[in-house]
């Protein structure tokens, strides 16, 4: 009898909380969010529907300034810091509290879509106006956040913005970077207006009580289950390589093939080598690629003097990635002594796995619940400003479907509803973190 009637008293008061995040629910504006969206891929280089958006180029420029005009907008306090991170601060009731953040970003690399980051960016913000409209007054602030170049496109390092908030990456380190122009970082983003200097962007331990990511999954798992909601409880470990071989070149007509000493040849050795590596050595997790192969001077009838490679590498298991990267290394080399080119082999970065927080992903579970969406624990084998961000605050993601996995690439697309799902239980789970 008593158990009966405890038990309808927690049904009552499980409709009573369902009904509060339905409230949500019905106040994300998602055709706002949808038309948002569409604005922002208009800020490219590419034609459509195709994106392009790199750091501190007009389109990116331009982006930046419809979002600071969309936030301020929507009430927030916008500051944004020397490297262009832009913040936008919901006030909470209790200010000396540190706040809850959220956000991701907004560069999109060569012929990508128009998804990946923004969603995280443009959702956050949808999700900031549902909690306000709906009611809720947050004790602590929530904080959205837009970080500067997540995409490793023109600085050849990636989640620049986020490294130097969390102090991974050091502000001298960062001032020198290079672009393919030879601009620095440090010129680069003086000239695009960010004012104050790079050794102020790092942010204290602690800055942030928590930090929660809305991105689209960059992979099939949820569509292929049906699942609309990931709970993200740890992030592979990313590295780069940069690998450069040089010879004498020559005329393509010229040159007997016994004499030659040509650089593509070893270039192309270590690609097949990388592809070998990730598999002999890897799992179902270790992933190898050559996203770059840039060859000099490029021309028909001229054997190749200068080739340039940069080798994306990553896995859950961070020793058994390194031991890719030792054996990618070691080959380069390799190659390149027998084939009497010279060899050159940088690591840009190699960065360790990232672990979740096991409160958020509950409060990420327990969001989807309240909202009616099925949600099902998951790993995240792209990189994201999450993986920083983890050096400063606990962190999780929360993923959404993206039609068939594509990403990077301008088919990437996720619906309208699949959206909506994810701000409404980004919406919930930041109520929750900021209670
Ligand atoms: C992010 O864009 C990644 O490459 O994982
Ligand atoms: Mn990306
Ligand atoms: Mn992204």
């Amino acid at each position: 009898m008593l158990r009966t009637k405890l038990q309808s008293i927690a049904n009552a008061f499980r409709d009573i909380v369902t009904l509060a995040y339905r409230r949500v629910d019905l106040q994300a504006d998602i055709d706002r969010s949808s038309a948002e969206l569409e604005r922002l891929a208009q800020y490219s280089d590419v034609p459509a529907p195709a994106v392009k958006r790199v750091l501190f180029t007009e389109p990116d420029l331009a982006a930046r300034k419809y979002l600071i005009g969309l936030f301020s907008n929507a009430g927030l306090k916008v500051r944004q810091d020397a490297v262009g991170n832009i913040f936008a601060r919901w006030e909470g009731a209790d200010s000396s509290l540190p706040p809850v953040a959220t956000g991701s970003h907004t560069d999109a690399i060569p012929y990508s879509g128009k998804y990946d980051g923004t969603v995280g960016v443009l959702g956050g913000l949808e999700a900031i106006r549902a909690l306000r409209k709906a009611g809720v007054k947050p004790r602590r602030s929530i904080e959205l956040i837009m970080f500067t170049s997540e995409e490793p496109t023109r600085f050849a390092y990636g989640c620049l913005g986020s490294r130097l908030l969390s102090g991974q990456l050091k502000p001298e380190r960062a001032a020198q970077l290079k672009d393919e122009q030879g601009e620095t970082l440090e010129a680069a983003r003086i000239s695009a207006g960010c004012a104050g200097s790079l050794a102020d962007v790092q942010l204290k331990q602690g800055a942030y009580s928590q930090f929660v990511e809305l991105h689209i999954e960059q992979g099939p798992l949820l569509e292929q289950a049906g699942i609309p909601i990931g709970a993200v409880t740890a992030i592979s470990a990313p590295a780069a390589l940069r690998v450069r071989y040089q010879g004498p070149g020559g005329h393509a007509g010229g040159v007997y093939m016994a004499d030659r000493h040509d650089p593509l040849l070893a270039a192309s050795q270590l690609a097949l080598e990388v592809e070998a590596a990730a598999k002999e050595l890897g799992g179902q997790e270790t992933v190898g690629t050559v996203g770059v192969l840039d060859v000099h001077p490029r021309a028909v009838n001229s054997i190749p003097r200068d080739v340039l490679l940069e080798i994306d590498v990553r896995d859950m298991d961070g020793p058994r990635r390194d031991r890719v990267l030792d054996r990618i290394r070691q080959s380069a080399d390799r190659f390149g002594a027998e084939r009497r080119v010279s060899a050159t082999v940088e690591e840009i970065n190699a960065d360790p796995p990232v672990t979740c927080d096991e409160r958020i992903i509950g409060a990420i579970e327990q969001a989807a619940a309240e909202a009616r969406h099925k949600c099902q624990r998951m790993i995240s084998r792209a990189y994201h400003d999450t993986t920083f961000m983890s050096l400063i605050a606990p962190v999780s993601m929360i993923f959404i479907p993206c039609r068939n996995g594509v990403s990077h690439h301008p088919d990437e697309y996720a619906s309208p509803e699949a959206i909506k799902a994810g701000v409404e239980v980004l919406a919930g789970t930041l109520a929750k973190l900021a209670e």
